[in-house]
């Protein structure tokens, strides 16, 4: 198994893509600290096993999150792993506002960085770790349907992972982001049908990805198979990003 006595911290695993990464890392030997703000944390725990803890945490606070890190330690003793995949998700907006900017900012940006903040402290103790940060590949040059705010967000998010990558590496902490297309998530239900067909058509495999797609190359880079990786953005997107549209 891939992460055989790992411990990891995964946010956003009350649904979709943070809850099929709670799955895959279980199932590869991790145990899971199911981190959301929504309460579906302890559902996805229950139906998975003992290997997953549920914590209910509001990571755009620094105060809860640092809280969250002392519980890890406390309970697992180490944490080897973090996956930043918790994000508000936001549509193109008419205007520009600043209310707008604290939506998309407070939890895909602030929150994620003192997330690896306060990661990187816990895993410098145990002589090192890997961070994954959930990105999109809609601000990887293809067209880009969301809030300008959210992509300026997670294009930020790509600059941090490189610069923590860079400051880190010699603490033996591995940054790297994955950047997935369009998944199948319960979101992918309330889709209207025709963006739904427009969306086979983009990635160069034809079709959407899996909830769970994502998730396996977090639990690669999340795992010591990925100890020579660090600083890269990997899509998970079918390709999608290497067309120019
Ligand atoms: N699903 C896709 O097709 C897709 C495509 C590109 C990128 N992404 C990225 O993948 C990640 C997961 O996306 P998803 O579609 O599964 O999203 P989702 O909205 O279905 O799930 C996000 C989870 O994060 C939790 N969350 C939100 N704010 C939080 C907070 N302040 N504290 C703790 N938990 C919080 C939510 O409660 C929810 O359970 C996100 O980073 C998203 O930007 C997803």
């Amino acid at each position: 198994m891939l992460l055989e006595g790992k411990i990891a911290v995964i946010t956003g695993a009350g649904r979709g893509l943070g809850k099929a990464m709670a799955r895959i890392f279980a199932r590869e030997g991790a145990q899971v600290l199911a981190v959301d703000i929504s309460g579906e944390e302890k559902a996805v725990a229950a139906g998975i096993g003992s290997s997953v803890v549920p914590y209910h945490a509001d990571v755009a606070r620094e105060d809860e999150i640092e809280a969250m890190f002392a519980f890890a330690l406390s309970r697992f003793g180490k944490v080897d792993a973090l996956v930043n995949n918790a994000a508000t998700l936001m549509a193109l907006r008419e205007e520009l506002t600043a209310g707008e900017y604290e939506e998309g900012t407070a939890v895909n940006l602030r929150g994620l960085m003192f997330c690896c903040k306060h990661a990187i402290r816990a895993m410098a103790k145990g002589g090192g770790g890997s961070i994954v940060n959930i990105t999109s590949a809609g601000v990887l040059g293809v067209e880009d349907r969301a809030s300008i705010v959210y992509s300026a967000a997670k294009t930020a998010v790509h600059s941090l992972t490189q610069s923590l990558a860079f400051h880190h590496g010699r603490q033996g902490i591995r940054v790297n982001a994955v950047a997935p297309g369009l998944c199948k998530t319960e979101n992918w239900d309330r889709y209207p049908e025709d963006f739904k067909e427009q969306i086979y058509g983009k990635p160069v495999l034809g079709r959407p990805g899996e909830a769970e797609e994502p998730g396996e190359v977090a639990a690669f880079l999340a795992s010591d198979r990925a100890s020579y990786v660090t600083g890269a953005i990997i899509p998970v997107d079918g390709g999608w990003s290497i067309r120019l549209v």
